[in-house]
């Protein structure tokens, strides 16, 4: 019997109950072999984005997992963060013990361009989950690594869907536009779950009872994210359930056929006051410009999460 490979992914990320969830599902899946998480400042500041994701690993019973603390500050701009939508701590909802688990030694950078210098050219993916810092410093201190990256597949920016953090910008390509710019000009293959996809992946009463009823503390715990995490979008779009993002990078991975995409130039604000951080995502191609990410579109929700449930469902 001939053995597909696994997948080998780092996953960047600012924790946040979305980006818990994320990485629960890659740590849950064996397609997968998860080198390393790495850590931003975004939706709350680095001390604690590294702080939960220690407790995510520890959730997920994975102390094997190193989580190295990365930039705590976007290339250029001030910090903007995220309290008002996922709590003081970025992890507000269930109770959960402190991690016991320390963090790495060294820089989140040095370990990004360390394994992509190690590793097979080509076979190391990128999944990031918070602003584009680390990944767009691991570019500039070390250019070799681009032609090394097999894929950057990330959460961030929007389309017809416009933005979330201001009219025209996504939280993620908001807080670093200037590295997110720098990742979009990279010529590094990218996939793009921008809000147009994520804003289909709602956490519906029915979802969130699913992952309820698999009856273990893992389960409870991420039925409480969801339920904290999803009162603000509810509010403010008026419907049942929040969107739930940043898992849509790992569930591309392991199940493409879920998503409709397609391949188009994209390109990131940096100056204007009024659109910092909006994608231009050339849908139409009016450009002319070469394609430089695939962007998704659609999403099949009901099999997003019942591959979510059914993963999480792993851990017993
Ligand atoms: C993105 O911003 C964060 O609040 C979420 O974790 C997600 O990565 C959505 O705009
Ligand atoms: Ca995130």
């Amino acid at each position: 019997m001939t053995m597909t490979p696994r997948k080998k992914i780092i996953i960047d990320t600012d924790p946040g109950q979305d980006d818990a969830v994320a990485i629960l599902l890659a740590l849950a899946s064996p397609e997968l072999e998860v080198l390393g998480v790495t850590t931003v400042a975004g939706n709350v500041p680095l001390a604690l984005t590294s702080r939960n994701a220690l407790m995510v690993c520890e959730l997920a019973g994975r102390r094997d997992i190193p989580v190295y603390a990365g930039a705590d500050r976007p290339l250029l701009k001030t910090l903007v963060t995220a309290e008002f939508v996922h709590g003081k701590t970025g992890l507000d909802g269930p109770t959960l013990p402190e991690p016991t688990m320390a963090l790495a030694k060294g820089h989140a950078v040095d370990f990004l361009i360390d394994t992509l210098m190690r590793e097979d050219s080509g076979s190391v993916i990128l999944c990031p989950l918070g602003p584009l810092t680390n990944i767009a410093l691991a570019l500039a201190r070390e250019p070799r690594v681009a032609a090394r990256i097999e894929r950057i597949v990330l959460m961030g920016g929007g389309g017809f869907e416009g933005g979330n953090i201001t009219p025209a910008a996504e939280f993620n390509i908001y807080v670093d536009p200037h590295a997110a710019d720098l990742v979009f000009r990279s010529g590094v293959a990218i996939t793009m779950a921008p809000l147009d996809v994520t804003h289909q992946a709602l956490t519906t009463r029915a979802r969130v009872a699913a992952i309820r009823a698999l009856g273990t503390s893992l389960g409870e715990a991420v039925a409480q994210w969801l339920e904290f995490f999803e009162r603000f979008d509810e509010q403010k779009y008026g419907q049942e359930g929040g969107p739930l993002h940043d898992p849509c990078v790992i569930a591309w991975l392991l199940r493409p056929e879920l998503f409709t995409g397609r391949d188009c130039h994209v390109a990131i604000e940096t100056a204007s006051p009024l659109t910092q951080g909006m994608t231009v995502i050339d849908w139409w191609g009016v450009t002319g410009q070469a394609a430089n990410a695939h962007v998704l579109g659609g999403l099949d929700a009901d099999g997003f999460y019942a591959l979510i449930t059914e993963r999480l469902a792993r851990f017993g």
